[in-house]
């Protein structure tokens, strides 16, 4: 039977896809339908038919799932934030579980063993906002909130359940101060309008960038004013961003309220600027590094980072591996900055080299940057340079136990790593750390390293409970 768009089907979720969607089939032809649970008889409405699947909206919920629950946020479904609240835990870790399992499966043609997520935390665990301003016309109000899923429409929040109550209180003071002073919102179209985004970050203290398409941001003491009934302590930036792009941030953040400090993170204290990458949620964060500076606790060579951010991996390694000199390499200027204040602070900076530069640029000139030590040779102790201890041209048969070691952590953003990055890794590092949040670009990644490393550890983390998001970090080891 043909299966056009707007037919209404009904069957039973037998599965789940790797975005947490539920799967109907109807014969091998797979319906896949957002917000099901495993065991749902639903009446679906088929939204988009394709040669080989399809996807539908729920209709009806002829007999639900015994995962199911009732999700905390009035929002749910609608704000494209979460995607599975409707699930009790245990659903969300083995959706979780099975989306690297399947990836590594199907792109590496792997069967390995994937243990469940470790889940710290359920709700308000985020410690980043970032909220386009929405305009509603026909009630002139201003609003902050969500893209509905794949829409640029804003759907109005008061709070959201991910975050703290300081999330509900940083909404009802910007949106209050914008309608009282009747700001203009930035209309993507048009390209007109002041107010585009405020991206806030919650640790110790508040940090807050109101993003405008101006040259200023007006009516700022009156902010500040609504803002300090809530918030003892807070920075507030101002980033310009004229360009008609869905980069939230404009080249320049600029200080305009308060003072910029150093915040408690886990072992240590150091300064986030607004630009910097910072893992959203902090204490699976922690037990992320934790683990990674395990994997290297035998380790006593040199390391390479790639994608370093503020660098508070690559501190936390330097602290437990006394003899380590590591390398953070990381593209964002603001981040690499608060790397260097932050090695220099912990007085780690003579085994702390933080590179700003684009992590393929730097490896294709790993030559140039490693001196007279290039990435794809060892170095002995007594300097010879070889493509692999056996190739030493010493000769030397203990040679294997003095040639310098290294290993390369990656941790890049959803994309992957570019593949002359991973072609520079092979033969040049022992070990190799990878830390990925999207399964999809970690297994085609893990594909080609796989022909030259053997897998040591894999281990997922629930850094985004709620969400079908994943983070898994793996180990290897090369099988020279
Ligand atoms: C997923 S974050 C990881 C950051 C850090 N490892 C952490 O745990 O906080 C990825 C980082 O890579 C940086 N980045 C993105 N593209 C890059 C590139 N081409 N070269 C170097 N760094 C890049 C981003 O600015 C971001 O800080």
């Amino acid at each position: 039977m043909e299966l056009l768009k707007g037919d209404i089907i009904q069957g039973v979720v037998s599965d789940y896809a790797s975005g947490g969607e539920g799967i109907i089939k109807t014969g091998n032809f797979p319906i896949f339908v957002p917000f099901a649970a495993l065991g749902d008889e639903l009446r679906v409405r088929l939204s988009f038919v394709k040669k080989d699947c399809a996807f539908g909206e729920i209709v009806e919920i002829v007999s639900p799932s015994q995962s199911r629950v009732k999700p905390r946020c009035p929002y749910f479904g609608k704000c494209g934030g979460c995607d599975l609240q409707h699930l009790d835990i245990s659903s969300q870790l083995e959706i979780k579980r099975k989306s690297v399992k399947s990836a590594l499966r199907r792109i590496c043609g792997r069967d390995i063993d994937v243990p469940l997520p470790l889940r710290l935390n359920d709700f308000e665990y985020r410690n980043k906002l970032a909220l386009p301003f929405g305009f509603n016309k026909k009630s002139g109000r201003i609003s902050l909130g969500f893209y509905e899923k794949k829409s640029h429409k804003v759907v109005p929040l008061k709070f959201c359940p991910l975050h703290g109550e300081w999330a509900a209180k940083l909404i009802e003071c910007v949106s209050a101060w914008a309608n009282e002073f009747s700001l203009s919102v930035y209309d993507e179209e048009t390209g007109q309008g002041l107010l585009r985004h405020v991206v806030a970050r919650m640790l110790d203290t508040l940090s807050l960038t109101i993003v405008i398409n101006g040259k200023a941001l007006p009516y700022l003491d009156e902010l500040a004013l609504k803002l300090k009934v809530y918030f003892n302590d807070f920075a507030l930036f101002v980033s310009v961003n004229r360009k008609n792009t869905n980069v939230i941030f404009g080249d320049d953040v600029k200080l305009v309220y308060g003072v910029e400090k150093p915040q408690n993170l886990g072992a240590f204290k150091a300064v986030v600027s607004p630009k910097s990458f910072l893992q959203v949620n902090s204490k699976v964060r922690d037990a992320l590094y934790d683990d990674v500076a395990a994997a290297l606790n035998d380790f006593d060579g040199n390391i390479v980072e790639l994608f370093s951010g503020i660098g508070l991996l690559t501190a936390q390694l330097a602290l437990r591996l006394p003899s380590a000199k590591i390398t953070a390499v990381e593209i964002e200027p603001s981040a690499s900055m608060d790397a260097s204040k932050l090695a220099k602070n912990l007085g780690i900076e003579s085994r702390v080299n933080c590179v700003c530069d684009d992590a393929v640029h730097y490896i294709e000139n790993a030559q140039e940057n490693f001196g007279k030590n290039p990435p794809n040779m060892l170095e002995c102790e007594d300097k010879h340079l070889t493509l692999s201890p056996e190739k030493c041209g010493k000769n030397d048969k203990n040679c294997e136990k003095h040639c310098i070691k290294r290993t390369l952590i990656l941790d890049p953003p959803r994309k992957g790593c570019d593949a002359k990055i991973l072609e520079a890794a092979i033969g040049s590092f022992e070990r190799i750390v990878y830390i990925s949040c999207n399964p999809q670009t970690l297994a085609r990644d893990l594909k080609i390293l796989f022909e030259s490393y053997e897998l040591c550890d894999i281990k997922t983390y629930e850094m985004f409970p709620e969400t079908s998001g994943i983070e898994t970090l793996v180990v290897l080891k090369s099988k020279k």
